[in-house]
């Protein structure tokens, strides 16, 4: 099958499974285990912080940061479309008692500066005490657009003029980096703290970190275990998560280039809209326009041909490459596609 559903899910791959299975391991919730401690250490050098965390999930990283910059009651500014306003459960309220402002972010993934400014309550009574802002790049449902580094630079300023932090959900901040060919270094320079996931198109099986400071992620090493994050011999994981720091970051650039290439195959057919002038990285969204395909026929005359969408904002579809979707790949989904769209 060519799935093209999401990059999350990519098996680990065969330098993985071996690392994990020679895994040196000890006790995590100890400190203990030396696997973890040097992705942990790898992680901070790389992102320029000076210490990391790892977690379950995205998700968890994400809860486990806010939980560690905001108090209850206190506001997060968010882009209204991120994965944190929106498909995290509202988990910053629910478990944390934190407010979210939400800002408008599309078409491009991010909130105009002046929608942030505006956000920001006043040292007033009435007003809940706004803390930080988050921002999400490669913005998801954006379709994978990369914050550019002088939009970072500017909410950093803004956020240090208005003493807020700032928190990036970089769930695919390599593919981020990877586009704007810059060490990933030089977007967490404008953060105070970023998550990534290993788990998504650098194909770990599980698990995120975190990075920031040393006494953020003291803080963040507290609500992982509040959370019920602390894990035992999680080295195994962390074994996966070093092959994929050290191998499969540079060549992202490949999904970005398929990409490109199934989205200007797909703009010469009839019945799909899609622009791919503004694909940047390995997500972009086509918008299917023929009379009489509905998601439930397409999914299957797609599915007949090897290939899997996900069809679960029709006509609006998804597609997302990975390390598992090479260039013949693409060039059988375009196939595809023609066929289902006869
Ligand atoms: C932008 C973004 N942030 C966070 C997450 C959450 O990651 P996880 O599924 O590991 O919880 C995702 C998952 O798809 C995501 O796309």
């Amino acid at each position: 099958m060519i799935d093209l559903r999401s990059d999350t899910v990519t098996q680990p791959t065969e330098a993985m499974r071996r690392a994990m299975a020679a895994a040196e391991v000890g006790d995590d919730v100890y400190g203990e285990d030396p696997t973890v401690n040097r992705l942990e250490e790898l992680a901070a050098e790389r992102f320029g912080k000076e210490a990391a965390l790892l977690v379950a999930s995205g998700t968890m990283g994400n809860l486990v940061a806010l939980l560690s910059h905001c108090g209850r009651g206190n506001e997060a500014i968010v882009g209204a479309r991120t994965h944190i306003s929106h498909y995290e459960q509202g988990g910053m309220a629910a478990l944390g008692g934190i407010h979210q402002h939400p800002v408008a972010d599309l078409p491009f993934g991010r909130p105009e500066i002046s929608d942030i400014e505006q956000a920001i309550n006043s040292d007033d009574d009435h007003l809940a005490r706004t803390t930080l802002v988050c921002l999400e790049t490669t913005h998801n449902e954006a379709g994978g657009r990369v914050l550019p580094l002088a939009y970072l630079e500017e909410v950093a300023r803004l956020a240090a003029k208005n003493h807020l932090r700032v928190h990036i959900d970089g769930a695919r901040v390599f593919n981020a980096a990877v586009a704007l060919n810059v060490p990933v270094s030089m977007i967490a320079h404008h953060a105070d703290s970023v998550m990534f996931c290993l788990s998504k198109g650098l194909a770990c099986p599980v698990g995120s970190l975190l990075v920031g400071s040393r006494d953020f992620i003291g803080q963040a090493r507290r609500n992982r275990k509040l959370v019920g994050g602390g894990m035992r011999q999680a080295g195994v994981l962390a074994a996966a998560g070093l092959v994929a720091l050290n191998e499969m970051v540079d060549r992202l650039v490949d999904d970005h280039a398929n990409a490109r290439r199934l989205a200007e195959g797909l703009a010469d057919m009839d019945g799909v809209e899609v622009d791919p002038g503004v694909v940047e990285t390995n997500i972009f969204y086509i918008t299917i326009t023929k009379p009489g395909v509905d998601a439930e026929g397409l999914a299957a005359q797609l599915s007949d041909q090897g290939v899997r969408i996900s069809t679960s904002n029709f006509p609006r579809v998804r597609l997302v490459l990975h390390y598992e979707v090479g260039r013949a790949e693409v060039d059988e989904a375009l196939r595809a596609f023609q066929l289902a769209l006869a």
